[in-house]
């Protein structure tokens, strides 16, 4: 037993190298491929962030245009996924379909399922960033009932996406700029994270040589727990429940069962493994969150004055302070999310559609690293020495 280090949820354990994603917890910076998030969110989009996540350097102006021109010539799925969608219960979690969608386009493109050929690599990738916006409004759609939306590729990736969601096929639809800036930052915010707990799932998935789809949906499905990517629905619930209870008076209450152990109850939105300092993602979000809560007219929101009161108690208060927590990217994503207009059940799945080219920048590296192996995690055995089975 002693061969082998013990470290439960990877504390302190590196399992590969990574020359992608930089994250300092202690300064609350996060940098991709070298650049600060803020500079990234500032001066690019989201398709210029994935080639930079993906090749390894920002795009020139000529890349950037074939890379978006390529990128839109894939965002139609295959007609049959309608099908596939429609043998779910209308009222399946979106991420439940999700992660059967993604893992079904291993069905599909057979050209792209061989995740040691480079190519295919390749070509599953940009599917995969094409995709993801069609299959989480295919979802959407499905779920309130309205005709699917093709893609429409004069549109930008996230003006796309808005129109997928919200536009129906009896009006044309207008897209805001100032909610598709938000929308495009909130992906970019959102793309990558190093080892986090769904990256780690693709790699070790993939690690085996299995299919591109079917790893990216085994993060789908990671990514889906409130401790990870459904942070934002857990704390958009718990802000609705605040509210209910009566609000920006109850706040002291509240804080006072999440400090209270006993209660099981989690300031959700908060705290990080990695981030021992403001989270700098929150930062912008908390910006993104006020252009567009101002751009609709919601400024007087009262779910994210909520946040903002949970937000300054628990700056100040020692419970929090003593354990460095502070807000992560969550905590203020859905309140983003849910001006926009898109469903509490459905921000994991726009983390996910976002997450996807980190997933695959990620996979990509592992197995293109020449002392790549399969993941293999050992144990410490804790049960029954060897016995014999009595005769009966
Ligand atoms: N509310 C109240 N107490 C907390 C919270 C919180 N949100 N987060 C951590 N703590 C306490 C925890 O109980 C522990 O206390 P003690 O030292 O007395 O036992 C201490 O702070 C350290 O926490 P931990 O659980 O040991 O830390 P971890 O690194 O294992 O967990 C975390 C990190 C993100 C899972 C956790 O902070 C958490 O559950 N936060 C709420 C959920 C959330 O917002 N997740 C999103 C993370 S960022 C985006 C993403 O990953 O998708």
């Amino acid at each position: 037993t002693g061969m082998f280090t013990y470290d439960p949820g990877f504390l302190s354990t590196s399992a590969c190298q990574s020359a992608i994603t930089y994250i300092d917890g202690d300064k609350g910076e996060l940098l991709y491929r070298g650049y600060p998030i803020e500079q990234l969110a500032t001066n690019c989009d989201y398709l210029d962030t994935c080639f930079l996540l993906l090749k390894g350097d920002l795009p020139s102006a000529t890349e950037s245009a074939d890379f978006h021109k390529l990128v839109a010539q894939h965002t139609m799925v295959n007609e049959q996924m309608q099908f596939f969608l429609r043998g779910f219960r209308r009222d399946a979690h979106p991420m439940a379909i999700l992660t059967g969608l993604v893992g079904g386009m291993s069905a599909f493109y057979h050209d792209s399922t061989d995740i040691n050929n480079p190519e295919h690599r390749e070509i599953a990738a940009i599917r995969l960033i094409a995709k993801m916006p069609t299959l989480v409004a295919m979802a959407y759609k499905y779920k309130v009932g309205q005709p699917y939306m093709y893609p429409q590729n004069n549109l930008s990736y996230a003006g796309n996406f808005m129109r997928m969601m919200f536009g129906t096929p009896c009006e044309e639809y207008v897209v805001n700029p100032v909610i598709e800036r938000a929308l495009d930052r909130i992906f970019i915010l959102h793309a990558d994270h190093e080892q986090n707990a769904s990256t780690s799932t693709v790699r070790l998935c993939a690690s085996s040589g299995t299919n591109p789809f079917a790893a990216i949906s085994a993060g789908v499905a990671c990514l889906w727990g409130p401790a990870h990517g459904g942070a934002n629905e857990a704390c958009l619930n718990m802000l609705e429940t605040i509210q209910a209870q009566g609000g920006v008076a109850k706040v002291g209450e509240f804080m006072e069962q999440v400090k209270d152990k006993s209660s099981g109850v989690k300031l959700m939105g908060f705290g990080h493994r990695v981030y021992k300092n403001y989270d700098p993602r929150a930062k912008l979000m908390q910006e993104t969150c006020d252009e567009v809560l101002k751009e609709l007219g919601l400024e007087n929101d009262p779910l994210f004055k909520l946040a903002k009161a949970l937000e300054k108690i628990a700056l100040e208060d020692d419970y929090f302070v003593s354990r460095k927590l502070y807000p992560n990217v969550d905590f203020y994503s859905g309140i983003v999310q849910r001006a926009i207009g898109i469903p509490v059940n459905l921000f994991t799945g726009v983390f996910a559609l976002a997450r996807t080219v980190g997933w695959i920048a990620q996979l990509n590296e592992m197995i293109g690293d020449p002392e790549y192996k399969i993941g293999r995690p050992r144990q410490l055995f804790t049960g029954s020495e060897r016995r014999d089975v009595k005769p009966r």
